[in-house]
């Protein structure tokens, strides 16, 4: 069977708006969505660790990451919608057919995130002056982080079945009652699940490192001088795991599994450039918390976050090469008619904009409380 056949049919609306300015979206959303999500991707489960087995310091730094992750988790998930939104409207002929052939795991994220997110509150109200952590607490902390684990490898099964093709027919045919898709199927055939997976905790650590230097330098005003050294030269080795990890991983990721038809475009010009620079953007965030390690600084923990940033925006930008090459064998994404419809596109950039405005408006209040002089 051809796998085309599985594909869906073309919308005769054609897209909303033009190809550059969905797929613009799409990766500016996978980027913000990316920051946060890392945080409760690898931080869930290092802050578990540390406040169980961590030095006093460590303790305070999991106890800080752990208060602030109810708004984290509520920022990434409202950020990941976006990427969600603009991968329907111009993925949604392979988006559809994947997420339904793996319907039920991927319907199941919604719940283990429930769960999780509740975990997390329940974990904090352990954290509270006069509170006590008690067991039931702490094992609520540990399923989430287990949970935040396992819905990441879903969305990494999610992604990569939607450009595996190749594989549809098959899964089809081994999951499916009379033709009826049952919906249980996974991707776990496709070599590019485990490094794609392993390689976003590598990543994510690096996030968890850079967030940490931004946090003494910018939020831990209360913290003793003390916190913030510790929290300089953890950051330093943090980084410096996630780093190897990142690359071992993206090695077996790049050299291990992209089919020839990837590999020949990411390592030919112009891509050759963007491949590079993905791999050494790491480098500029952990020179800069190298160069803190003993000290951090406001202005420099702010570029650290920014340069964080941009390490998140080359692999979002180079995600989408690949996905697109691995695409282009069956469906061009880019060549669907364009039936320009203004008013919601123009809704969408106002809410998107008033939307960043809200978080700004909401770090610049949680700026404000850690300046003010403890209460308590
Ligand atoms: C309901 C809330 C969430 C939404 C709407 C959402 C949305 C998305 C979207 C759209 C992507 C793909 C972006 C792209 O390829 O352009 C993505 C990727 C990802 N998300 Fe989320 N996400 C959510 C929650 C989570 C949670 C709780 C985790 C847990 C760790 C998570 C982990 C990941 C990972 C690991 C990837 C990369 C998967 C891969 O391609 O290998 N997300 N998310």
């Amino acid at each position: 069977m051809n796998p085309t056949e599985l594909i869906g049919p073309p919308s005769p609306l054609g897209y909303p708006a033009p190809y550059w300015f969905l797929v613009t979206f799409k990766v500016l959303g996978f980027t913000l969505h990316m920051g946060p999500m890392h945080l409760w991707f690898a931080g869930t489960l290092l802050a578990m660790i540390l406040a169980r087995w961590g030095s006093t310091e460590a303790q305070r730094w999991s106890a800080r990451l752990l208060k602030q992750m109810s708004v984290i988790i509520a920022l990434g998930v409202n950020f990941g919608i976006v990427p969600l939104l603009f991968t329907q409207v111009a993925y949604y002929r392979v988006f559809y057919p994947a997420t339904i052939l793996m319907a039920w795991p991927w319907f199941l994220i919604i719940i283990l995130l429930t769960f999780a997110y509740y975990g997390v509150y329940i974990y904090v109200t352990g954290l509270k002056d006069n509170a006590e952590l008690t067991l039931f607490k702490r094992v609520a902390g540990w399923i989430s982080a287990i949970l935040f684990l396992a819905i990441g490898f879903l969305f990494s099964n999610g992604f990569s079945l939607m450009t595996n093709l190749d594989a549809w027919p098959q899964i089809w045919q081994s999951t499916s009652v009379a033709g009826a898709p049952l919906g249980t199927a996974l991707n776990l055939a496709d070599p590019t699940l485990w490094p794609r997976w392993l390689m976003m905790f590598g990543l994510a650590l690096t996030t968890v490192a850079a967030y940490t230097v931004f946090d003494a330098g910018v939020f831990a005003r209360r913290e003793s001088a003390g916190y913030r050294r510790w929290a300089g030269s953890f950051a330093l080795k943090l980084y410096t795991i996630g780093l190897i990890w990142f690359a071992v991983m993206g090695l077996w990721y790049v050299f291990g599994t992209w089919s020839t038809d990837v590999r020949d475009q990411m390592f030919a010009s112009p891509l050759i450039l963007l491949t590079v620079l993905t791999a050494l953007g790491p480098g500029v965030p952990w020179l800069l918390i190298l160069f803190q390690r003993r000290q951090i600084t406001q202005t420099l923990a702010i570029v650290t976050g920014l340069a964080q940033f941009g390490v998140l925006g080359l692999n979002a930008i180079s995600r989408q090469f690949v996905q697109n090459i691995e695409l282009s064998k069956f469906v061009d994404v880019t060549a669907e008619p364009v039936n320009l419809q203004l008013s919601p596109l123009v809704v969408f950039l106002i809410l998107f904009v008033a939307g960043l405005g809200v978080v700004a408006w909401m770090l610049e209040k949680v700026l404000r409380a850690e300046r003010q002089p403890s209460t308590g």
